[in-house]
């Protein structure tokens, strides 16, 4: 047990960022620093840390509390074991009062599994340092594939004798219980025989560095017996979550920006003792979304090293298409024949290997895309199913301004013009999100009482009211109705608010007008306010919050009178729900659209600087909130048409069909500015 008074040492001396950032990449963003939220996958950060108050909240999936809580969450731990976690971080010795064996019978299985898999590490890296038999096989034989001690200790590495239960009697004898051995796999069902057995040993750690199984790699070159064998799954090895090398490796990934990924255990340690650190292995498996997702978490820039034959790698690009939909950067580079990564950097060391990896790596798309042009040549049924799967790989990337670079390139690379690829991008992504959609629908949200939002701006390039063929006019669910999980998005707010998403385009026209309103267009030689509100003059009564509506009509009045606004004049506003809102938006820039780009798959121009960009910033918040108005009135329009149509009105059915079209092409109009691919024309 620790004693209440080192539990008050160890929480004072905890910084939550500093034991964040160990497992979540986090940038500064004014006094508080964001990143990636490690409790829902998600691809822009809501995930906000606040060193002041020590505590961090996610804004997406509102998980929050302080560095306890979220070792508790984020590692599995109980309360104790985060404390002793901490205390190990920042060097505070425990003087733990002794454990009785009750206690030590209560403890977590999970904590115990780790003790029994740290205990057998010691066990394997005794055998291999400490032995005659260990030094002259085991590490003769980790010399031998160029590994220097200091690689061996930081990996762990070690080595299991050929003989039947070594593991299992030295367990007996130091009190570990032969049934956890056999918990964590590390000997016979029956408890007869230890499992790792003539292997060296690696140990597979977990993102904090704890032992959660071990591989053992024969030194026979005997076919018939297998090359690794593995620790199996259990509640602390979890295949599809944990990535080979990634506790020795999340330092310098985030550093660099950039992850490799190699399929081995000894590509990894080779490349790490080469001084490229960065590096992950998934163990021979093709990549799962869980993987991928913590990759995501660290970096957005993933390089995947192949050696093996086409046949092989055209097998793992197909894995690969999950990659995309995280929205990762992915690039291949395919050594020279007959190497792996290992074998490269023993032969030409870690500077040649930089060297070749910048040179040869390809940008995943060109790269499938090429490989498979080779493969179809002169075989046009071949190159027809060829163009559907790029399109197929490329429809996947959430970012549309990617998607389309990707599109108008590999147009010409395939030779087939851009509008049809576009179209089939388009049906693709149509046919995606219907299902998303139905399974939605079948799945009624919790959110489904709230108040539908009239429509986002498209996500994802769709509307449903802009059907995939440019002749239909009607979509196939009633006119109004929202797909589901529009509704759903909503986000919850630092003050615990609740805003739907068609309101952040008014919120945004409102910080605009509070943020600038006073500054001059070096161009058009007026002021910000002046332009926005003689831009949406006619939709002033048209806001859905009246709070943001009230302000704009009281900036337009103003202006009519002649007199200016600026930041100040609304923090002293004589309102206080004025002047709250005011502070709020000035104060907490990340606050007002922490989940924008995944809502709306629209980047965000202001965040960085947006003192400097407000001019861009401004005509883009006018254009999505013009887009929203008019989708609002598509939507309203389009009720319209189908009413005359179920009475038969065909004349009023043609009049509102006109004007459906004239708000199509708005919309188009707008939605093409705003660098979305859009159904249709
Ligand atoms: P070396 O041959 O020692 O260089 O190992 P390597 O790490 O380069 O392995 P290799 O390229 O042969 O295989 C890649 C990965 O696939 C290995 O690191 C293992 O994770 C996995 N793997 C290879 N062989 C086996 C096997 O027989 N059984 C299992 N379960 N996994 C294997
Ligand atoms: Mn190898």
């Amino acid at each position: 047990m620790i004693p209440p008074k080192q539990v008050q040492e160890i929480l004072d001396a905890t910084r939550i960022e500093e034991v964040i950032e160990e497992f979540v990449s986090l940038r500064r963003r004014g006094v508080n620093l964001i990143g990636l939220c490690p409790f829902h996958g998600e691809r822009t950060p809501s995930f906000n840390v606040n060193p002041a108050r020590n505590i961090f909240k996610c804004f997406g999936c509102g998980k929050a509390g302080d560095a306890v809580t979220f070792l508790k969450e984020h590692e599995n731990l109980t309360y104790p074991e985060a404390l002793r976690w901490l205390a190990r971080k920042y060097h505070i010795e425990i003087q733990e009062v002794e454990r009785t064996p009750e206690q030590l019978a209560e403890m977590q299985l999970a904590d115990s599994l780790y003790i029994v898999n740290e205990f057998a590490l010691q066990h394997f890296q005794q055998q291999l340092f400490d032995t005659d038999e260990g030094k002259s096989v085991a590490l003769a034989y980790f010399r031998k594939r160029g590994l220097r001690e200091e690689t061996i200790r930081a990996f762990g590495l070690g080595y299991a004798p050929d003989e039947r239960d070594l593991l299992l009697r030295k367990a007996r004898n130091t009190g570990h219980s032969p049934e956890l051995l056999k918990k964590v796999g590390l000997c016979s069902q029956d408890g007869g025989r230890d499992f790792f057995r003539a292997r060296v040993m690696f140990a597979i750690h977990n993102l904090s560095g704890k032992v959660a199984a071990f591989a053992g790699r024969t030194m026979s070159a005997e076919k018939t017996i297998p090359k690794y064998i593995n620790s199996p799954e259990t509640e602390i090895y979890v295949k599809n979550k944990i990535l080979y090398g990634a506790f020795q490796a999340k330092k310098a990934i985030r550093q660099l920006d950039e992850c490799l990924l190699v399929e081995g255990y000894m590509d990894v340690i080779s490349l790490y003792q080469a001084g490229i650190e960065n590096v992950v292995a998934s163990s021979g498996t093709s990549l799962t979304e869980g993987q991928l997702q913590l990759i995501r978490r660290n970096t957005q820039n993933l390089k995947i090293l192949y050696d093996g034959d086409p046949a092989g790698i055209k097998a793992a690009l197909r894995g690969l298409d999950l990659a995309l939909e995280q929205d990762l950067n992915v690039r291949i580079c395919l050594l020279p024949d007959g190497h792996d990564p290992d074998s490269y950097v023993q032969e030409f060391g870690g500077e040649q290997f930089k060297k070749f990896t910048t040179e040869n790596a390809k940008d995943f798309i060109f790269f499938k895309t090429d490989l498979l042009l080779d493969e179809t040549k002169g075989d046009p049924i071949k190159r027809a199913g060829l163009v559907k799967d790029i399109v197929s790989s490329i429809a996947r990337i959430p970012d549309p301004i990617k998607r389309s670079v990707y599109l108008r390139e590999c147009s010409g690379l395939l030779q087939v013009s851009e509008q049809i690829l576009v179209a089939e991008a388009n049906k693709l992504i149509g046919q995606t999100l219907k299902k998303r959609e139905e399974k939605a629908a079948r799945q009624p949200s919790a959110a489904s009482d709230q108040p539908a939002p009239s429509a986002p701006p498209p996500a994802w390039g769709d509307d449903p009211f802009f059907p995939p063929d440019p002749g239909a006019y009607f979509p196939p669910s009633e006119a109004g109705e929202l797909p589901p999980e529009w509704t759903e998005k909503q986000v919850a707010q630092p003050n615990n608010e609740v805003k739907t998403a068609a309101e952040y385009q008014e919120r945004d026209i409102v910080r605009l007008l509070i943020q600038f309103g006073s500054h001059i267009l070096p161009q058009e030689q007026i002021s910000v306010g002046e332009y926005i509100l003689a831009d949406i003059e006619e939709s002033l009564s048209d806001f859905d919050n009246p709070l943001y509506g009230k302000v704009a009509m009281e900036c337009h009045a103003m202006l009519l009178e002649g007199k200016t606004f600026d930041q100040h004049y609304f923090i002293q506003h004589e309102l206080a729900e004025v002047a709250n809102l005011a502070i709020d938006i000035l104060a907490e820039p990340w606050e007002f659209s922490p989940n924008w780009e995944a809502m709306w798959n629209y980047p965000l121009q202001n965040q960085p600087m947006p003192e400097r960009n407000f001019n861009l910033d401004m005509k883009q918040a006018l254009d999505r909130f013009k887009l929203k108005k008019v989708q609002k009135m598509c939507a309203i329009n389009l009720q319209r048409v189908q009413n005359a149509s179920k009475e038969g009105d065909h004349d009023a059915m043609i009049r509102f069909m006109k004007i459906q079209q004239k708000l199509n092409e708005t919309r188009n109009e707008i939605a093409l500015r705003t660098g979305t691919v859009v159904f249709g024309k």
